[in-house]
């Protein structure tokens, strides 16, 4: 654990807390059930865990509306059980990584509801977004912005002598109010909330929302259209997105992390429309590293993954930042489901049904060999919880058992997140598939034990035994050099990692011949090494011979 730059080549697992392992028999995920799990992680071979928010909440939107930054929602322990968990995930060789929300509190948070009860123009309103309407009486909104989960991203308060009042602002769900960062005391809390968790031994936070934090003063309208909700940013001077006020409250986080031995780290949760935006994030003096969602947003196409790659590579070495990839999260449908469809680029907001049917085989085979690509790759890699058993999204939650506000909020058109956050699958129980004693709080879908961990465990060639075979592979490549493409076509891509590594994959329909000279190590399809060609959607790797 004393590598101080262990971050610049982790291989980092989310969790998922609601949905990861239930250790109280209340049907919902929570820290016991991460801490007797740490042997699994540890033994499947990531350097980190990421853990989303588990501070207390409502949980209108799975703990992204925040109550308390300073305590644990009870629902999965108490601050105790945080700490145990650190020092015992440390125990096993993996660091920590928290979720910190600094866009927007729950409107539950003790400074919102001070704010509701204070005056236009107070201090109390000044930490957020209040404004007065547009219109005569102050009736309509102040502008067009719109929420990302549907409709006015404004909501109108009911003034202390009961009148309709001004309005606030929230970029998701009416329970997530916007903060206001040009007030100083929004800055000094964050920076004493990040204290806190980093004096308890976490080691970094994925910053939520991280594009998010300025807003034009002037509040201006949009122009927005319905459709470019979710869509990466790229509206020139964006009046709340990307703005480039966000990169001095960056450099204070950056500070502070440097004041811990060992540092503290970073990731952005930054949704920007290309890597040269992205690595403004990263430049020195600034975070340590940004999610690549360029990489998760692309189609299974050689072209355009290699021409992410090379604009990834190229934008983070100008300014010195690892690489990082990720091929999924708790926002977006699953590898295994959008892969096995016609249309495999991921369609901003959409999942299910709604985006035509789903080839299960295809996708899984097409997922496997794309964890190779992603683990092959110079930098840091993220796995979603899992993606290390081939899970696909479950598309047919029934209508009253789902929780993401995207549904209620977009009226019923939009099913949201739920599919790929369903509890996961631990032993070959038919009843809860081993995730709790209890009914989990999503429902999972028919036969769900057959991905379970206990199942592939059992199966040599399962995606459980692929990615921890390609993890041990890949933390002995230590700070092997660069990427060196070989083939770099419309079906095929294939890249050198000096005399380290060799990667192949086949995306075309024919099959591709395995270079003779060197030794196969691993393979998407059967797992064991095979000198035979590769078929279609199908990866290899191979050590370079001599
Ligand atoms: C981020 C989270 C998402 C959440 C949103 C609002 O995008 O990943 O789950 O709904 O922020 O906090």
């Amino acid at each position: 654990m004393a590598d101080a730059q262990w971050w610049r080549t982790a291989a980092i697992y989310q969790i998922y807390i609601r949905s990861f392992a239930d250790g109280d028999g209340d049907g919902i995920g929570d820290i016991a059930g991460i801490r007797s799990r740490l042997g699994y992680l540890a033994q499947l071979g990531v350097d980190a865990i990421w853990i989303t928010p588990w501070y207390a909440s409502p949980n209108n939107d799975g703990g992204y509306d925040v109550r308390d930054y300073r305590a644990i929602d009870p629902t999965y322990g108490d601050l105790r059980e945080a700490e145990l968990l650190i020092g015992e995930a440390h125990q096993h060789g993996l660091r920590v990584i928290l979720d910190i929300v600094p866009n927007h509190t729950s409107t539950d948070h003790p400074w919102f509801q001070a704010a509701l009860v204070s005056p236009p123009g107070s201090p109390e309103r000044a930490r957020y977004h209040f404004v007065d309407g547009r219109g005569p009486g102050g009736e309509l909104p102040p502008n067009d912005w719109r929420s990302t989960f549907g409709g006015s991203a404004w909501q109108r308060v009911t003034e202390a002598d009961g009148e309709p009042g001004q309005w606030y602002l929230h970029l998701f769900d009416p329970t997530q109010a916007d903060l206001n960062w040009s007030d100083p005391e929004v800055h000094r809390e964050f920076l004493d909330i990040l204290r806190f968790w980093f004096d308890r031994g976490v080691d970094g936070f994925r910053i939520d929302v991280a594009t998010g934090l300025v807003k034009h003063p002037g509040y201006p309208d949009l122009g927005y259209r319905e459709e470019d909700l979710l869509v990466l940013t790229n509206v020139p001077d964006h009046p709340h997105r990307d703005r480039d006020g966000v990169h001095a409250i960056y450099r204070d986080w950056r500070t502070l992390a440097g004041e811990y031995d060992p540092p503290r780290i970073f990731v952005a949760e930054a949704w920007v429309a290309d890597s040269e935006r992205l690595a403004r994030y990263v430049a020195p003096g600034q975070l340590h590293t940004t999610f690549n969602f360029p990489f998760l947003q692309s189609a299974w196409d050689a072209g355009e993954l290699s021409s992410v790659i090379e604009s990834t590579l190229h934008a983070m070495s100008r300014v010195g930042a690892p690489p990082t990839w990720v091929l999924s999260n708790h926002d977006v449908e699953r590898t295994v489901t959008r892969y096995g469809r016609a249309d495999t680029r991921k369609q901003p907001g959409r999942s299910g049904h709604e985006l035509g049917p789903v080839d299960i085989e295809l996708g899984r085979r097409r997922a496997r060999a794309a964890i190779l690509l992603m683990l092959a790759l110079p930098g840091v890699a993220y796995l979603y919880q899992g993606e290390e058993l081939g899970l696909p999204d479950h598309m047919d939650i029934p209508v009253d058992r789902i929780q993401d506000p995207i549904w209620t909020r977009s009226g019923g058109r939009r099913r949201g997140r739920d599919g790929c956050r369903v509890p996961l699958p631990w032993t070959l129980d038919p009843k809860g598939a081993g995730f709790g004693s209890a009914d989990p709080w999503l429902p999972q879908p028919h036969g769900w034990e057959t991905h379970s961990v206990q199942s592939q465990l059992d199966d040599p060639t399962s995606m459980y035994h692929l990615v921890a075979r390609a993890l041990r592979i890949r933390r002995n490549l230590g700070a092997a050099p660069e990427l060196e493409w070989v083939v770099r076509s419309d079906s095929v891509l294939h890249f050198r990692r000096g005399p380290a590594l060799e990667c192949i994959v086949n995306f075309g329909a024919t099959e591709v011949p395995v270079p003779a000279g060197a030794v196969p190590l691993l393979r998407s399809d059967t797992i064991d090494a095979t000198p035979d060609p590769l078929g279609p959607d199908t990866a290899a790797w191979l050590r370079p011979r001599g």
